[in-house]
């Protein structure tokens, strides 16, 4: 059974403020940890973990928090406004990556390097195509008038269970990002443990918003 505002247990409620905490402390530090290890600007390559950091842990996940009940920085400000801001960080988050991803493949480009050709590089590509498809379906929901074939009410539903899903390619990108042989140079033992966290502590609590808010009661209510 889904639980409402109404019937969750005040522990229930302390747990999913705390753990929306979590999510927000994650995002600054593992981007800011990113900045820390690549040095934007020492290389042409040091733009790639930097500005995929910014775009999916900092400004993708801030945009899908501003809509938690509980861990919203802007709880107090009006649906419109979140909704605005919204956008706005999505916007800025798909730029991030699109400007990412020319970077890595140019740097490929440059060093003779085969393409997509790792599990990173490869799901790394369809996030970014996903992200833009998800960026273009938003559009649709802000000039809504434009599509008619289902109800808004549908519409929002799709956007926020694909948002979902992307917002977990992501994830999965950046953990595989960890995982490539430039990251753990630098960064091993505990610290490697502790940034691989951050995504997934930001996957785990941005799931549970999106199913509370859409998923479940959509269903209950049904
Ligand atoms: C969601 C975020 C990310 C996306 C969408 C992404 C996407 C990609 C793509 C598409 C490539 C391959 C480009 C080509 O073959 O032409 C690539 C390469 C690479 N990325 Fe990322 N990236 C992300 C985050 C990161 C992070 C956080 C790191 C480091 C911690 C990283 C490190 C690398 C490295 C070392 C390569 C070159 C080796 C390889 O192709 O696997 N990436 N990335």
């Amino acid at each position: 059974m889904a639980l409402s505002i109404e019937t969750e247990t005040w522990p229930y409620r302390y747990l999913r403020a705390l753990s929306g905490v979590a999510a927000h402390i994650s995002a600054v530090a593992f981007t800011i940890s990113v900045g820390v290890v690549s040095r934007p600007g020492s290389s042409l390559f040091s733009w790639h973990p930097f500005l995929m950091s910014m775009a999916f842990s900092f400004f993708m996940t801030e945009a899908l928090l501003i809509f938690s009940p509980e861990s919203s920085l802007l709880r107090s400000f009006s649906r419109k406004i979140k909704v605005r801001l919204h956008w706005a960080a999505q916007l800025c988050a798909l730029v991030c990556a699109t400007l990412g991803l020319t970077i890595i493949s140019f740097n490929k480009y440059l060093n003779d390097k085969p393409h997509f050709a790792t599990w990173h590089g490869f799901l790394g590509l369809l996030t970014v195509i996903f992200a833009a498809f998800q960026t273009l379906g938003g559009i649709t929901l802000l000039y809504h008038k434009l599509i008619t074939r289902w109800s808004l009410a549908k519409r929002k539903v799709y956007h926020a269970t694909s948002g979902l899903v992307g917002y977990l390619l992501g994830c999965t990108s950046l953990l595989l990002g960890m995982c490539s042989l430039w990251f753990t140079a630098s960064v091993t033992g505990g610290s490697w443990y502790l940034a691989a966290l951050c995504p997934l502590v930001t996957g785990l609590v941005v799931m549970n918003q999106v199913s509370n808010a859409y998923l479940y009661r959509k269903r209950s209510q049904s």
